[in-house]
């Protein structure tokens, strides 16, 4: 077991109906007015957006309207949100949305309390001092935003995705109501799916210590995704699969499944993110055509796991028969699985494998292993 320090501040409250708490739960924080950020339409078709009014209205909390987010949220609309946050004196952030409302919010948190640039924060040139508190009501369950520091924004100028991480953007409380998933598309369900196991095993793959706490943690994790997802796709309204794959997906990046492993990278984030900047692809369907890619080039590397992988979520005996069935679940489920599924040309291998060693390679200090060649590499293998 390697060394580790864990934190996490954010309080949970999972189960039906909990959504009509959140006007009480800001009073009782101290909160007065906040900025009640949120994406298309989603939250007005199921109903929530009137309920999160009357709750709030009923609690005697003020507040001021950002919505639009789009899947892969954007700097200029995140930096209208500042301003709005900054010019109506909000206290706080509310964010009732899927991850990328939760990551505007945060980003947004983040700028309201600071003279610079938010993008500056991005790009590492500054360290986050402050931030308004964040709270949020999680509407699509993937990305483990409702309980983590991190948030994720897309420069569509200069089309860079990047992300910030601090404790101070932990969410002070999340509500997860598992009903409101029940409309979740299938489509973004599975790609739900692959971003929560991708999670987990991205440092259970790159370990150089892998404690059989955590490993039995991830395999837990990613049999559990994959179970659920099963019940959700051919019942959409299953409350139990629901509940079951939501609480996975934020225990699948909340810290706690990366504790007591040394040398994990996020390596298949790394280039999903360039993916994600230049073709606008949803976040997990970008993981799904580079993660067989990325376990094929990567198996011998750290043979033992991707042995076990195999055994223990597949009851296979080879680590090769291990990614196959794992790249046929994703297929299975609807996500794609190659570049060519994702409508990316081969001749674009270039230049995605430049974008990401300029961009989250260096920032993330992976430049020195993932050279171009070898992003090329692992590109050409997701033909
Ligand atoms: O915009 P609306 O109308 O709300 O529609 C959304 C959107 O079209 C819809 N949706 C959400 N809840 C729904 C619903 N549709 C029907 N019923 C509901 N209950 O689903 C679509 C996708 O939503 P989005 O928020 O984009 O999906 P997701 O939660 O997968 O978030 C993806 C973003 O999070 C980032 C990704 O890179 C991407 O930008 N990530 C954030 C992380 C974090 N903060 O820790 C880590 C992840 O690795 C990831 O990078
Ligand atoms: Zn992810």
């Amino acid at each position: 077991m390697h060394d580790f320090e864990f934190y996490n501040p954010t309080k949970i409250i999972f189960g039906k109906g909990k959504e009509n708490l959140i006007g009480k739960v800001l009073k009782d924080c101290g909160i007065k007015k906040v900025l009640f950020v949120y994406g298309q339409s989603s939250i007005k078709k199921i109903g929530l957006y009137d309920r999160v009014i009357s709750s709030l209205n009923e609690n005697g909390i003020q507040w001021v309207e950002h919505g639009g987010v789009k899947p892969n949220p954007v700097l200029s609309h995140t930096r209208e949100g500042i301003e709005k946050a900054k010019k109506e004196k909000v206290d706080a952030i509310l964010a009732v949305g899927g991850g990328s409302v939760l990551d505007e919010g945060k980003a947004i948190a983040v700028g309201a309390k600071s003279d610079v640039d938010v993008w500056e924060y991005f790009h590492r040139d500054k360290g986050i001092t402050d931030a308004l508190p964040v709270f949020t009501i999680l509407t699509l369950a993937a990305t483990g935003s409702e309980m983590n520091g991190y948030a994720v924004i897309t420069n569509e100028e200069t089309q860079e995705k990047l992300s910030i991480g601090s404790e101070l953007i932990y969410p002070k409380v999340s509500i997860l109501n598992p009903e409101l998933t029940f409309t979740v598309s299938k489509e973004y369900h599975a790609y739900a799916a692959v971003d929560a196991i991708a999670h987990t095993i991205e440092w259970y793959f790159t370990c150089t210590v892998c404690p059989n706490l955590e490993n039995r943690l991830v395999e837990s994790i990613v049999k559990t995704v994959m179970e659920t997802t099963e019940k959700i796709l051919q019942n959409p309204t299953d409350y139990d699969a629901r509940a079951e794959f939501m609480w996975a997906a934020t225990l699948a990046l909340n810290g706690i499944t990366r504790t007591g492993y040394a040398g994990g990278v996020y390596v298949n984030h790394m280039i999903a993110h360039s993916l994600g900047a230049l073709y606008d692809l949803p976040h997990g369907a970008c993981l799904s055509i580079v993660i067989p890619a990325w376990m094929w080039w990567y198996k011998d590397k750290n043979r033992k796991q991707f042995d076990r992988f195999a055994k223990e979520v597949f009851n296979l005996p080879t680590a090769e028969e291990g990614i196959k069935a794992l790249k046929n679940w994703f297929s299975k489920v609807g996500a794609p699985v190659s570049l060519q599924d994702g409508k990316i040309p081969s001749s674009d291998i270039d230049k995605i494998a430049n974008h990401v060693y300029n961009t989250t390679a260096k920032l993330w200090g992976l430049d020195k292993i993932y050279t171009v060649d070898k992003i090329k590499e692992i590109l050409y293998l997701a033909l």
